[in-house]
C-alpha cells in the first residue's frame, strides 16, 4: 500500500536540498525539471534527478519527477534523462486536454519498453493549470490508464484566470471541486497544489482540513516544515481508525453467522462500508509502519 499525503517538491538542481530528501517526512519526493529549474540547466538537472532517485527511494521514499510540459518538446528528453532505478511516477505539468496525456503515454511506453519496465507500470499525475486544463480534466484522467491523479497549480491557474490571489485560497474552490469530482468519477486521487506561505503553518493546517471536505486526498508542499501538517491532516484520525475497527469486527462476526449486512450504532454495515472501513486500516497500519524506528520491518 502506498501513502500519498504529502508530496515534497525539491528543485533538481539544488543538490544541498536533493541530499536532505531521503531524511524528509514526505510520502512522495518530487524532483523538479520544470519551473524551478532554468532553461539552461534542464540537461544538468536531468543527470541530478536521475542520481539522486535510487538514493531517495531506498530510504523507503517514493520518488516522482515532474517534468517539462508536452507543449514545451521538453517532456521527451526529460523522460528518456530520468526514467529508471527509483522512479515510480511522474507529474506531468499543464495538461491541457487528452490528446497530451496520449502523447505522453507514448513517450513513456516507449522507454519502459527499452529499459526493461513494464510498459504502463510508471504512474502519472496530472496538473491542471489552465481553463481548458479544466474543462477537460476527466478526459485527460482516463486517456490513459497510467494515470493516478491529478493536482490544481494554484500559480499558474489564478495567473491563467487572471484572479489576485487571497491567503485563504477560496478562489482556488471552484477549480479543485471540479478536479475532485472528476478524479473520483475517475477512480484515482485528487491532489492539491502547494501553500506557498511555507512559514505559516496555521494557515497550511486551515487549508488541508478544508481540502479535505472536498474529498482531496494529498497536499504538494515545497519545503519539509509543511509535511509533517499534510501527513497528519490526510491521515485517518484516531477516532476514524477506531470506527474503523468495531465496523471490520461487525461484519466479520456477521459473515460468520451468514449475514450479508449487519448493524452497528443502529446504523447498517455493508459490502462497501465494510470495504471503507478495510481502506482506513490499511492506510493507518501502513503509516504505522513508516513511523516505525529503522531496522523494523517495512
Ligand atoms: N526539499 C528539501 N530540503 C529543503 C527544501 C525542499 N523543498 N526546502 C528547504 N529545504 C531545506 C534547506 O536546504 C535547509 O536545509 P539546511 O537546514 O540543511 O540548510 C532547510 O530545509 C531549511 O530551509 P529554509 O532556509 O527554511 O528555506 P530556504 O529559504 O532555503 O528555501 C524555498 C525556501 C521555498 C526556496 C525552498 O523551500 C524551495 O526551493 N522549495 C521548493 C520549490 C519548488 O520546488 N518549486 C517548484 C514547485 S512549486
Ligand atoms: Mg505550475
Amino acid at each position: 500500500m502506498t501513502l500519498n499525503r504529502s508530496f515534497l517538491f525539491v528543485p533538481a538542481i539544488r543538490e544541498k536540498m536533493l541530499e536532505k530528501a531521503p531524511e524528509s517526512e514526505a510520502d512522495v519526493v518530487v524532483l523538479d525539471l520544470e519551473d524551478s529549474v532554468p532553461p539552461a540547466e534542464k540537461a544538468r538537472a536531468r543527470e541530478l534527478a536521475a542520481r539522486h532517485a535510487p538514493l531517495i527511494a531506498a530510504a523507503g521514499r517514493q520518488v516522482h519527477v515532474r517534468v517539462n510540459a508536452i507543449s514545451t518538446g521538453l517532456a521527451r528528453d526529460d523522460v528518456a534523462g530520468i526514467l529508471g532505478p527509483g522512479v515510480s511516477g511522474i507529474s506531468l505539468p499543464k495538461v491541457e486536454g487528452p490528446q497530451e496525456v496520449r502523447e505522453f503515454d507514448v513517450i513513456m511506453r516507449e522507454y519502459e519498453l527499452e529499459r526493461g519496465m513494464r510498459p504502463g507500470s510508471i504512474g502519472a499525475v496530472i496538473w491542471i493549470e489552465s481553463a481548458p486544463g479544466l474543462l477537460a480534466v476527466y478526459e485527460s484522467l482516463t486517456a490513459s490508464s497510467r494515470v493516478t491523479g491529478a493536482a490544481l497549480g494554484h500559480e499558474d491557474w489564478t495567473a491563467h484566470m487572471g484572479i489576485e490571489r487571497s491567503g485563504a485560497g477560496e478562489e482556488l474552490d471552484y477549480a479543485r471541486n471540479v478536479i475532485s469530482v472528476a478524479a473520483r468519477a475517475a477512480g484515482v486521487l485528487a491532489l492539491d497544489g502547494p501553500y506557498s506561505d511555507f512559514r505559516d503553518d496555521e494557515g497550511l493546517e486551515r487549508e488541508c482540513a478544508r481540502l479535505k471536505q472536498m474529498a482531496i486526498k494529498g497536499k504538494f508542499c515545497i519545503h519539509p516544515r509543511q509535511l509533517p501538517i499534510a501527513n497528519k491532516a490526510f491521515a485517518p484520525g484516531p477516532e476514524e481508525v477506531a470506527y474503523a475497527r468495531r465496523v471490520v469486527e461487525a461484519w466479520e462476526q456477521g459473515a460468520r453467522e451468514g449475514k450479508g449486512a449487519v448493524q452497528l450504532d443502529g446504523k447498517m454495515i455493508d459490502i462497501p462500508v465494510a470495504n471503507r472501513a478495510r481502506g482506513v486500516l490499511e492506510t493507518a497500519a501502513a503509516i504505522e509502519q513508516r513511523a516505525s524506528p529503522p531496522g523494523h520491518a517495512r
